[in-house]
This record gives structure tokens, C-alpha cells and sequence, in this order.
């Protein structure tokens, strides 16, 4: 440990480079002393305790460095004996591969494709890697039937009328806080309340776009979102998505300079699928430079909560022109069926009000009165932080799994924060085929086509990892790993 004593000797926490959580410093710091070989896979790490006392970090920054070292993949915990440096790290490391995308906007690839990926996963009675939804056993979900039914109870008038759009009162109010956490200059009235993220989306881009027009959008992404952009008949201009750190601002300039942009649409707060997240310096300059040619972005910032050493910054925080519409709900970190987004705007809060009102009237009554009661309440907040933890282990789990089952070629993304894992497998092995396969052994998975718009990624999968772990997500992973371990022979 002499090495690590020496590094960070002075005792006193220096800044953190480019704006990085002081956790993160501490974490590369040990991963680069496991990088030049000064701890070994299989050495003991110091304990808890003992960083914080020789770094001069507080034990919950020590804390947080080792959980995400633990979720990179770079340590392990072991019961009551500590941390160690993973025994195969290098293996771990291996990331999938970011494809390079052709400059021009992509002809979308088939909706078609997308729907019957998804007719499938919705079968019941199937193994479910393929949402990315936490399963119910992860959420608060006693307390929030608790909830409801009190609220149903106190007030039935309430829970029984519209809630006009912008929506609940108090809910604007206590996002509106949340988001000023983050430094983002919102207030309640910029919030309007949508059913879940996607109508916050959906809302946001027909405000700024036509059909024929061309928007930015990151690869891979959410299949989702890809389908709203075919439906409206948008042109979609990819920027390549690293598996950890995101889109790059000069891919970003380029384009612009290249493409008449009508507005971004990202997800750079831990990116479905890949789990990456854009550095704080590179946000400022994403958005820097869309401030600076006038083009809005819409950013989807629903896995925002769920960083694995806390809450990422939103990309609106860095906002000077109000131009960012930022999107989220809390479909991924307490209820997907409570369907209760937002997005946050005071350029279009008019035109999104209008918007919300001729699409749907308005977003479920009691939905929004439990939101708002969650959301006061300390219990969203206590959640969130157990939940973090919960998904940074699952998915460390999931990983070691893939990693032990499917053909050595295989590599997994290492998420920062999320709950889905994005696999490579061999050059060979077709995903939409394994797909299949897996869907008649019961196994619901999504192939990596259905994440870009131009059919890239067909030997990538996506598995959702939000699940407890059991014996049957176990067999389910064995099964996948024969099945892609004979395609990869089969040639
Ligand atoms: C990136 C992203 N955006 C939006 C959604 C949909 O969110 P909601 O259920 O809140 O409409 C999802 C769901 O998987 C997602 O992954």
C-alpha cells in the first residue's frame, strides 16, 4: 500500500481534475497502481477505514471510490475479509467496441425489426433480461401501495379529478429542488408533468421538429427513441457512443458544421445501453457548443439518479441559453407503472403546457399525488441510495456471469450507473439469431440491432440486470452462453 500512502501523502483531498467527483480521483488513483502492476490481481486492498485515514477523503468517499471500483469490475469484495484486486482484471477490462457510423443521416432501421423484438419480450412466463425495467422486488413498492391507498383515502376528490398540465403543484416544486441540487436553473413553472419520459420526449420533439427535418442522436441508444424519430419521419444524424465516456464534442462540432440540426436528443447520463457517461468537461462543451449554434437538445436524463457513486449532473446545469429540455421520469428508480415524467424548460414551457394538453390531457391524478408524496417524504432519497448500491453489485454479478458462460471473445460494458449490460459477442455470432434461440428456451433478450438506426450492432446484446439474483438468472445466463458458444463454433 506504500504506494498509494505516497500518492496521496499530504492528507488534505486536492481538487478533482475536470470536475470529477472526489470518489472517482481516489478510484483512479488505485486503478492506476493496478494498472502498473503495484497491486496485483489477488491483492488485498486497504480497508475502508484505512484509505480514508491515509488519503485524507472521508470514509464515505473511500466508500464510494471501492463501489466503483467494484462496479468497474477492477476489485471484489469478499464477506468479512475486505476488498481485493479481482483476479482477472484485464479480462474485465475489454470493452465492446464503439462502431464507427457513416456521416450522413441513416435510414432508419425497420420499425418492423423493433416491434417484433418487442411482441416477443412481452410474452409471459419468460426469463426477463431484456426490459430495462428494475423488477418490483427492488423497489419500494410496498410503501408506495401503502401510499396510494392513504392518499385515495384523504383525498378522493383530488385523486378523482384532471390535474391540469403543468400538473401537480407540489411535484413541480420538489423536482424544481432537485434539479437546483444539481444546478440546474429551473423553477415549478418551467415543469411539466408528462405520463413517463417518453411522453416528455415525444412532446419535446414534435414542438421542435417536422418531418424531413434532422436531429442528433448517439449510437447506440435507446431502440425507444428511435422509433418515436421513425414515426415522425426524422432524418437521424449518429454520433458514436463510447461505451464509458459518451459521445465526443468534436464528433458533435463536426456534424454540426456538416448538417442543418433541428435538435440533439442524447442520453449521456448513463446511456441505454451502453451505461456510459459523459465526463463533467465534455458536457460543458456538448452543450457550449449547441448553446453556440442555436440548436436545442433534448436530453433524456432518466438514468440521471442511478450513478453508482451518486447522482450525475444533468447536461442542463450547463445550460446559458435555455436550450435544454430535460426529460426524465420515475420509471426507472421507483415506479414504471406510475407513468410520471417531466420535462423542464422555460423557453417552451407554453408551447409543452399546449402540447401535453391536446396529446393526453393530462397525466394520471393519483400517479402524480404519490409522486409528490415520495418525493417529500425522506424515503426516495434513502431508496435511491441502497438502489444504487443494489444495481452497481447486480451488475458486477451479471457481468462475471456473462464473462464465466458465453465464448471467450465475449466483452461486457462497464456501466457507471444503470442497470443494463451491453455485450459484444464473437464477430460470428448473430444477435437477432441468439435472440430467437434464447426466446424459445424462455429467455427474454434484446439483440443489438434494434439500438441504432442504421442495423449496426448485430453481434451485441443487451440484458437488463435489475433483477434479484437465483438460481433460474443463473441457468438463463448458461443457456445464452451454450447457445452463443455453439454459433460461435457453428461458424
Ligand atoms: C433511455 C430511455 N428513455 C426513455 C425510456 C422510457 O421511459 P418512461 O417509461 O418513463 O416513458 C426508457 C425506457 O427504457 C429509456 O431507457
Amino acid at each position: 500500500m506504500t504506494s498509494l500512502d505516497s500518492d496521496t501523502g499530504t492528507a488534505q483531498a486536492p481538487d478533482s481534475p475536470g470536475g470529477d467527483p472526489l470518489y472517482e480521483t481516489v478510484a483512479r488513483r488505485l486503478l492506476a497502481q493496478i494498472d502498473i502492476g503495484a497491486l496485483r490481481p489477488g491483492d488485498r486492498v486497504p480497508s475502508v477505514r484505512e484509505l480514508s485515514r491515509k488519503t485524507g477523503y472521508s470514509i464515505t468517499t473511500a466508500l464510494k471510490a471501492y463501489e466503483h471500483l467494484e462496479a468497474l469490475g477492477a476489485i471484489e469484495s469478499r464477506p468479512r475479509s475486505g476488498y481485493f484486486v479481482r483476479l482477472e482484471p484485464v479480462k474485465a477490462r475489454a470493452l465492446p467496441q464503439t462502431i464507427e457510423v457513416a456521416q450522413g443521416p441513416a435510414s432508419l432501421i425497420s420499425t418492423d425489426v423493433i416491434s417484433s423484438v418487442l411482441e416477443t419480450i412481452t410474452r409471459p412466463g419468460q426469463v426477463p433480461l431484456a426490459h430495462a425495467s428494475p423488477s418490483a422486488e427492488l423497489l419500494p413498492t410496498a410503501a408506495l401501495h401503502r401510499l396510494t391507498r392513504s392518499l385515495l383515502r384523504s383525498d378522493p376528490a383530488m385523486a378523482t379529478s384532471y390535474l391540469m398540465p403543468p400538473g401537480h403543484a407540489g411535484l413541480r416544486q420538489q423536482i424544481a429542488r432537485r434539479l437546483a441540487d444539481q444546478r440546474c436553473e429551473v423553477s415549478p413553472e418551467d415543469i411539466v408533468i408528462t405520463t413517463g419520459s417518453m411522453e416528455a420526449i415525444n412532446l419535446s420533439l414534435r414542438l421542435l421538429c417536422c418531418a424531413g427535418d434532422t436531429i442528433l442522436m448517439e449510437s447506440p441508444t435507446y431502440s425507444g427513441l428511435l422509433q418515436v424519430a421513425e414515426e415522425m419521419r426524422l432524418r437521424v444524424v449518429e454520433l458514436p457512443n463510447h461505451p464509458q465516456h459518451g459521445i465526443d464534442p468534436d464528433d458533435l462540432r463536426r456534424a454540426i458544421r456538416r448538417h442543418r440540426v433541428a435538435a440533439a436528443l442524447f442520453v449521456q447520463n448513463f446511456n441505454n445501453p451502453t451505461g456510459s457517461l459523459l465526463p463533467e468537461e465534455a458536457k460543458r462543451e456538448v452543450v457550449r457548443t449547441l448553446n453556440g449554434h442555436g440548436v436545442p437538445l433534448i436530453e433524456d436524463d432518466i438514468y440521471g439518479e442511478l450513478g453508482y457513486g451518486g447522482r450525475a449532473t444533468p447536461l442542463k446545469a450547463y445550460d446559458e441559453a435555455d436550450l435544454v429540455l430535460h426529460c426524465a421520469s420515475l420509471s426507472k428508480t421507483l415506479s414504471p407503472g406510475l407513468r410520471v415524467g417531466w420535462v423542464a424548460s422555460h423557453r417552451y414551457r407554453r408551447e409543452l403546457i399546449r402540447h401535453k394538453f391536446t396529446l393526453s390531457t393530462a397525466t394520471n391524478s393519483l400517479s402524480q399525488m404519490a409522486a409528490a408524496a415520495v418525493l417529500e417524504s425522506s424515503l426516495y432519497d434513502r431508496h435511491l441510495r441502497t438502489f444504487r448500491v443494489t444495481l452497481a453489485r447486480s451488475v458486477a454479478r451479471f457481468s462475471e456471469a456473462v464473462l464465466r458462460h458465453f465464448p471467450p471473445q465475449t466483452v461486457v460494458s462497464r456501466p457507471q450507473g444503470g442497470f443494463v449490460l451491453w455485450i459484444e459477442l464473437p464477430r460470428n455470432v448473430d444477435g437477432l439469431e441468439l435472440f430467437q434461440r434464447a426466446a424459445r428456451e424462455h429467455i427474454a433478450v434484446n439483440p443489438g440491432v434494434i439500438f441504432s438506426a442504421n442495423g449496426s450492432y448485430q453481434n451485441y446484446l443487451r440484458i437488463n440486470c435489475a433483477l434479484p439474483w437465483s438460481a433460474q438468472i443463473e441457468q438463463a445466463l448458461a443457456t445464452l452462453g451454450r447457445i452463443a458458444s455453439w454459433m460461435a463454433k457453428r461458424g
